[in-house]
């Protein structure tokens, strides 16, 4: 309802000059009317502190009560005949364009109405000594009329200046709003541009420390098989660093993997004969032994333009993880495929702990692990496949239940060629 008005102080001292110049007109000694033009000309100048104090709701409704009673007063005090002939009732348009100001349409038009009845209410002692006849009665109702046209022109403006008021505000808030999501978006940006330098970095590092570990790796192993007969201690840790250096290498390797752009070589691929084939490679290395295999193939499955050397890595990283996270007593595997719009969609599901809530959006991080000998490359790789080819990977269960996986990849004659 009340806004704040930062009028200029030159308003302030123009209402007070207009003030002034109705104290100097007739009746001039008429003390009452001087006092109540300076409680008036006082008031009007504290107003927007005044409504501030007494608060946005009552202050308003208080305002134009305080005018209309000096406006009354006021009639009362200048008039020869009787307060209804004063000359000074347009003093009332005082309390109705307050009125106008602070409410709406039909608050103004109330206020109008009571201003008016206070105005009308001389007309009573008047009746006693005269009668009213019909100019008189014509002069009163153009005067109402006029209280309330002035009312109603005043509103207008206030509402058209509060609504285009409201419209910068939420104009404004809404420029906040993007301008927080842009500086977020830098933020991500800048971070995203500090690992991708480091990324390539390390791939550097990677890639220079592959050289040295063949040559150690070769060396152990020549090393190993000169001091086969001569020294067990000297063969034992010879094998050591075989071993581990192999280790290393294939962590290396399996960075290098990950890092290195490479070509996509996509062929029309059939999506269930793939994932049979990374679920046998499973199989004979011995990672479903306990495991209970249920598969869920829709009858047709349109072909997938994908790269299959790529693809199988995603299945066979899946397929891992599912093994891994249902351990040594095993448990149920469930595998689905059916297609998806322009995609086809395979589900690897497993009955494992699942992921809890907190690590879902990490566990496709590079170098993100909970096993022991992880290293956190699988769903990385995952990932960077999948958006190579314009898939999308998901892992779809809620937490407290076996996590399932779900791959996206476009049918054949919607996929594109792209960069790894
Ligand atoms: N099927 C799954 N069930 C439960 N947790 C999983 C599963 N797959 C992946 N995760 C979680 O995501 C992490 C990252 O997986 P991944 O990138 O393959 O790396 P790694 O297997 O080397 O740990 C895992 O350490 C594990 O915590
Ligand atoms: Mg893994």
């Amino acid at each position: 309802m009340a806004e704040e008005h930062a009028a200029p102080p030159w308003l302030d001292a123009l209402w007070l000059i207009f003030l002034f110049g109705l104290a100097l007109l007739p009746p001039i000694r008429e003390l009452h009317k001087q006092v109540l033009l300076l409680l008036l000309g006082v008031f009007q100048i504290l107003e927007s502190r005044f409504i501030r104090v007494t608060g946005e709701k009552r202050g308003p409704v208080l305002a134009v009560l305080i005018k209309l009673t000096l406006a009354a007063v006021l009639l009362n005090h200048t008039h020869d005949v009787a307060p209804i002939t004063s000359s000074y009732w347009p003093v009332f348009f005082v309390p109705v364009t307050t009125a106008a100001i602070y409410f709406r349409p039909l608050a103004t038009l109330l206020w109008t109405t009571l201003t008016s009845a206070a105005y009308c209410s001389y007309l009573i002692p008047a009746l006693q000594q005269f009668d009213l006849d019909w100019k008189g009665a014509s002069e009163l109702l153009l005067r109402i009329l006029f209280f309330y046209l002035v009312a109603m022109t005043v509103n207008r403006f206030v509402m058209d200046y509060r609504f285009q008021v409201q419209r910068y505000q939420t104009l404004s808030e809404n420029l906040a709003d993007t301008n927080r999501s842009l500086r977020l978006a830098q933020a991500e940006a800048r971070h995203a541009e500090r690992l991708a330098a480091l990324g390539q970095l390390s791939a550097g590092l990677a890639h220079e420390i592959r050289n040295p570990l063949g040559v150690i790796k070769g060396s152990a192993e020549i090393l190993n098989q000169k001091l086969a007969a001569s020294d067990p201690m000297a063969q034992e840790l010879s094998g050591y660093i075989y071993t581990e250096v192999n280790r290393v290498s294939a962590l290396v390797s399996r960075f290098l993997d990950f890092a290195r752009p490479s070509q996509l070589n996509l062929r029309a691929e059939d999506l269930p004969a793939m994932l049979e084939s990374c679920l046998k490679t499973a199989t004979d290395q011995g990672a479903t032994a306990h495991v209970s295999i249920t598969r869920d193939y829709a009858p047709s499955v349109p072909r997938v333009m994908v790269d299959r050397e790529l693809c199988e890595q995603v299945f066979t990283n899946l397929l891992a993880n599912a093994c891994e996270a249902m351990g040594e007593q095993g448990g149920e595997l469930k595998l689905r495929i059916r297609p998806a719009d322009a995609q086809v969609a395979v589900e690897i599901e497993d009955s494992g702990p699942g992921v809890p809530e907190q690590m879902r959006e990490q566990i496709f991080n590079p170098f993100f692990t909970t096993k022991k000998t992880g290293v956190g490359l699988g769903l990385a790789i995952v990932s960077k496949i999948v958006d190579a080819h314009g898939g999308t990977v998901k892992l779809v269960s809620p937490p407290g239940r076996g996590a399932c996986f779900r791959v996206a990849l476009p049918i054949a004659q919607a996929a594109k060629g792209a960069q790894l």
